[in-house]
């Protein structure tokens, strides 16, 4: 068999995605996973939110959200077209809202950084806030509207991804690779989430979220449309609203790596929900998971060569951020590989700023 010029590990959305833009390019590939979207994307709410997710001193890592955000319009189009499948891809924009004084004094401030970095952030009176959402509670206090961040169903995405990978030429090797020597190829990309770790020595660590999924009764759509992130008596929850009635409601942030559902978690999450949209209390229960997110020291994800390895590139790392910045991740990977320069965009975001801090291949998502 001719050897592939690049063999994927990891059929995430990361990894699929690199897949179906390198075989667009005319390149051999092979992609390695036995378990295709079985990692953090299957758990993911698909939310792709760089102004509502712009934190305090994270100011490169919002200017790679933003960037690959504005490529999602498109990228949702190509992907439609190529796969002939839906991926719920959806522009009604994120309210930002505040339960309690406290919880909208603690969003103001942030609202406040997110608009001296330019972002498009609107704060909205009381009554501007019920205009767009009626089912918000009467007690939420206040909120704002970051209109450009959108969303899309990972459960959907990754089967399309397949399928315009597939037809794009790309192979499905469904082998679990252990050790980088597992693969041939020219040159060989780790997309493997938690699992780069064991395969690299890439310091990404586990990052545990528990989310729940609810369905509103009778099968008709939530009684909301936008994406919803409250701060709820100190409580920080999203509420992800989907079209066939689904509502993702998350998450955790937990430094652990195990993947229990707690009790206390579920408990918090609920509550928060429910004084956020009182009607989810008559909502189904339909799911309760645990994954995790991939991780790293300073939680951006290492995007380019392992030092010493031009021929293995790292695609990994993408903690909260993995399915906002597909795009502009598998972009930058496939002209990495096809030219071999870095997009300025991924300054930065090199394996080199952990020199130093590579701990050796070791199990998948053991703690650090
Ligand atoms: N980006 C959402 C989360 O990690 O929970």
């Amino acid at each position: 068999m001719t050897r592939a010029d690049v063999a994927v590990v990891g059929a995430g959305p990361i990894g699929l995605a690199i897949a179906w833009r390198c075989a667009t390019r005319g390149l051999r590939v092979e992609v390695h996973d036995p378990t295709p979207g079985s990692g953090a994307s299957a758990v993911a709410a698909g939310m792709l939110s760089p102004v509502a997710e712009a934190y305090f001193g994270e100011r490169r890592l919002t200017e790679l959200l933003v960037a690959s955000a504005a490529r999602w319009p498109a990228f949702a189009a190509e992907l439609t077209e190529a796969s002939d499948a839906t991926i719920g891809y959806r522009t009604e924009g994120t309210l930002m809202v505040g339960l309690t004084g406290d919880d909208l004094a603690e969003a103001r401030r942030l609202w406040a950084y997110q608009q001296g970095l330019d972002l498009p952030v609107t704060p909205l009176r009381p009554s501007e806030l019920r205009d767009r959402e009626p089912a918000l509670a009467p007690r939420v206090r206040g909120g704002a509207l970051a209109p450009t961040d959108h969303q899309v169903d990972p459960r959907l995405l990754v089967p399309a991804l397949r399928t315009a990978a597939r037809r794009a030429g790309a192979a499905f090797v469904p082998r679990p690779v252990r050790r980088l020597s597992d693969v041939e190829a020219g040159v060989t990309v780790v997309a493997a989430g938690c699992g780069a770790a064991a395969l690299t020595g890439l310091p990404v660590r586990p990052v545990k979220g528990q989310i729940l999924r609810l369905r509103a009764p009778g099968g008709v759509a939530p009684g909301f449309r936008h994406v919803i992130r409250g701060y709820a008596d100190g409580e920080h929850v999203y509420l992800v609203p989907r079209a066939d009635g689904e509502v993702v409601l998350g998450a955790t942030v937990e430094e652990r790596s195990d993947n229990t559902v707690t009790a206390g978690a579920v408990q918090r999450l609920l509550r928060a929900g429910v004084d956020l949209l009182p009607e989810l209390t008559e909502y189904d229960l339909v799911e309760a998971v645990a994954g995790l997110r991939p991780g790293t020291p300073d939680n951006a994800p290492i995007l380019g060569p392992l030092p010493g390895r031009p021929d293995v590139l790292a695609a990994a790392g993408h903690h909260r951020h993995g399915i906002v910045l597909t795009p502009v991740t598998a972009e930058a990977i496939t002209e990495l590989v096809l030219t071999g320069t870095p997009d300025p965009l991924l300054t930065g975001f090199g394996a080199d700023r952990f020199a130093g801090r590579f701990a050796g291949p070791r199990s998948s998502c053991e703690e650090e």
